[in-house]
């Protein structure tokens, strides 16, 4: 697309500026193509000036994501190879696995800026509105399906790591897949998966991030215990910096863990605020209490009950309680 490769060309121009003249001639098309695009981009919300005898400049950018950017430097191995980005979707993890089981490449990236219907943990709701992170990775891991929960583990190291590096924030984890800053919920994990008997046949690796929403748009019943990227970090945060981030740290471990669990395990231990304090832990059937232990190699919590007796929990949700 022309109007496209006009922003790609502003963006690299040294001093700023080109003129139609230049664009046009680098694009092979004429003059009035040229200003036909840059009004196109005007009206997507790009600030472009044109100043007399020098061109046309960019002064600023809308706050949507671009598959160019996303796909720019991005140099992972796996992740990213095809990245689809849409405006508003049901559910990317809904629309992962139906690619999915429609082939897609393992990779396979999918993104939406708004989700009418984002699915959380447990056939909860995850509130999608503008402004954050809504994305589904499909991954064909070659691993047996009690390994499943593994995957999130790793993803949950990936994305709190990314966000360390890239917003300067604390981010930790809270067993299983909940990524924390000041003790609050920013990020949130989701993997489906469709198995044969003893294989994984696909996942889709779905992640939500509050990035930079108004706090006052976060649903009444989790504003005590959730918050957003940018008002930890105090500033707006770029959310194609973070994604890329993710993705190659994503990306990263993804081939380690298919080596050996070990390591990635090892981080999430350094990462997570779960292991050591007392915890309760509801799931489906029953709340239980008592010090988290640690994880085992599928990934579940090791729970020491009160009367000295150990349990392992596969799912559920965990309060931390005050020493
Ligand atoms: C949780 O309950 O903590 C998990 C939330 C996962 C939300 C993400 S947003 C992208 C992907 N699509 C969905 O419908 N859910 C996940």
């Amino acid at each position: 697309m022309y109007k496209d490769k006009i922003l790609n060309l502003l963006r690299q121009s040294r001093s700023g500026f080109l003129s139609g003249e230049e664009l046009a001639m680098k694009l092979g098309i004429s003059r009035t193509m040229v200003w036909k695009h840059i009004k196109r981009l005007e009206g997507e919300g790009f600030g472009i000036e044109a100043v007399p005898s020098q061109g046309y400049r960019i002064t600023s950018a809308p706050d949507l994501l671009r598959q160019d950017d996303i796909k720019r430097g991005l140099k992972t191995r796996t992740l990213g190879k095809e990245v689809h980005l849409h405006a508003e979707v049901v559910s990317t993890n809904t629309l992962a696995m139906e690619m999915a089981s429609k082939g897609a490449p393992e990779g396979t990236v999918l993104i939406a800026e708004t989700q009418t219907g984002g699915k959380g943990r447990l056939g909860r709701k995850w509130i999608s509105p503008k402004g954050n992170l809504y994305f589904s990775v499909v991954l064909r891991p070659d691993l047996p399906t009690h390994k499943a929960p593994l995957l999130t583990l790793m993803a949950a190291v990936a994305v709190a790591s990314a966000i360390r590096k890239t917003c300067g924030v604390q981010a930790a984890i809270k067993w299983p897949n909940d990524i924390l800053v000041s003790g609050k919920k920013v990020c949130g994990l989701l993997t489906e998966m469709s198995a044969e008997p003893d294989r994984i046949r696909h996942i889709a690796l779905g992640i939500g991030v509050d990035v930079n929403m108004p706090l006052d748009e976060l649903p009444p019943e989790v504003r005590e215990c959730a918050t957003t990227l940018a008002a930890e970090a105090g500033k707006k945060i770029d959310r194609t910096t973070l994604l890329q981030q993710i993705l190659r740290d994503l990306d990263s471990r993804y081939r380690v863990l298919l080596q050996s669990e070990a390591e990635v395990l090892e981080e999430w231990e350094e990462l997570n605020v779960t292991i050591g304090r007392r915890v309760s832990v509801s799931g489906a059937r029953e709340t239980l209490e008592g010090l988290a232990q640690g994880i085992d190699h599928e990934g579940r919590l090791i729970l020491k009950l009160d009367d000295g007796s150990l349990r392992q929990v596969a799912a559920g949700d965990v309060t931390i309680l005050k020493r």
